[in-house]
């Protein structure tokens, strides 16, 4: 029997990460789902949650707590899934948190929270994988090696009351930029997905505001994006559709990035 494609991905335990993770094991990937916990104990919720889902599907599940902040802990999630799949060929890197403070308000603290998960973490639990998938690639063990990230529309436009996040995402762009030039002459693939607004408890508090700027016109297409939009974004990545496109952004926002008049 042929090896499955494993993937991780950060940030699964809901929202557009659970979706991912759900969409991946549709493709036919083994999945590693990362978040800051895991209760086992309850399936109505969390990481348990999304691994019910994941394994209805036929696939393999390993849940993986661990904070993406904390930089001594991407080795031990990088040794887990090699433990569990004997190597990793795909990561996600869709872990993120936010504020919202007006610029003139926010502190040093806010700004490095949300720098140490959104771009820190994210910048080197990729070094750590992609030193792993580079030796794979080489290996020729590796089935269609990627890496994607989950920026925002949020990389290149601004919103004063949430400054620390669109600096973190203009950075993570940047980083899915400078990965994919240096991965690239070893075969590892990297993409960048931008989500619009979507649907999910990151949004949540800010559900009716955006519902009005949905209603006057801001999303071209006139509905909240999904947690399912993005995941199919990425499943056709991940399934090697855009081969060619290393280094590309993809727009899952109902056409936010067009320029209006
Ligand atoms: P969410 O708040 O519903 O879920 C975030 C996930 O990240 C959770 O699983 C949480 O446990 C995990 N997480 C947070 N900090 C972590 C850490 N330090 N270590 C490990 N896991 C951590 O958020 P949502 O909406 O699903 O967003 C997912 C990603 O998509 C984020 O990177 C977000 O910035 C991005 N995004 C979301 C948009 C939206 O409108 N909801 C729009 C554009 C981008």
């Amino acid at each position: 029997m042929s090896r499955r494609p494993c993937a991780v991905v950060t940030g699964a335990s809901r929202g557009i990460g659970r979706a991912i993770a759900i969409g991946l094991a549709e493709a036919g990937y083994d999945i590693v789902a990362n978040a800051r916990s895991y209760n086992p104990d309850d399936l109505s919720r969390g990481l348990a949650e999304t691994g019910e889902r994941v394994m209805e599907l036929g696939a393999a599940f390993h849940p993986a707590a661990a904070d993406i902040a904390d930089l001594t802990t991407h080795e031990r999630l990088l040794r887990s899934a090699i433990d569990r799949f004997s190597g990793v060929d795909l990561l996600v890197n869709n872990a993120g948190i936010g504020t919202r403070v007006d610029f003139l308000e926010t502190t040093p603290e806010n700004l490095d929270r949300v720098v140490g998960v959104n771009l820190r973490g994210a910048f080197f639990l990729t070094q750590c994988f992609a030193r792993h998938m580079v030796e794979r690639a080489e290996r020729g063990e590796a089935i269609r090696p990627a890496i994607v990230f989950i920026t925002s529309i949020s990389a290149d436009t601004s919103s004063p009351t949430r400054a620390e996040y669109c600096v973190s995402k203009a950075g993570l762009s940047q980083l899915a930029q400078i990965c994919a030039h240096r991965l690239a002459q070893h075969g590892v693939n990297v993409y960048e997905v931008r989500p619009g607004i979507i649907e999910t408890d990151m949004t949540a508090p800010v559900k009716q505001r955006y519902d009005a700027l949905i209603d006057e016109g801001v999303v071209p297409q006139r509905r909240w994006g999904t947690p399912r939009d993005v995941a199919r974004a990425v499943a056709a990545l991940a399934r090697g559709d855009f081969e060619y496109s290393t280094g590309g952004v993809f727009e899952v926002s109902g056409g936010m990035n067009i320029k209006r008049l």
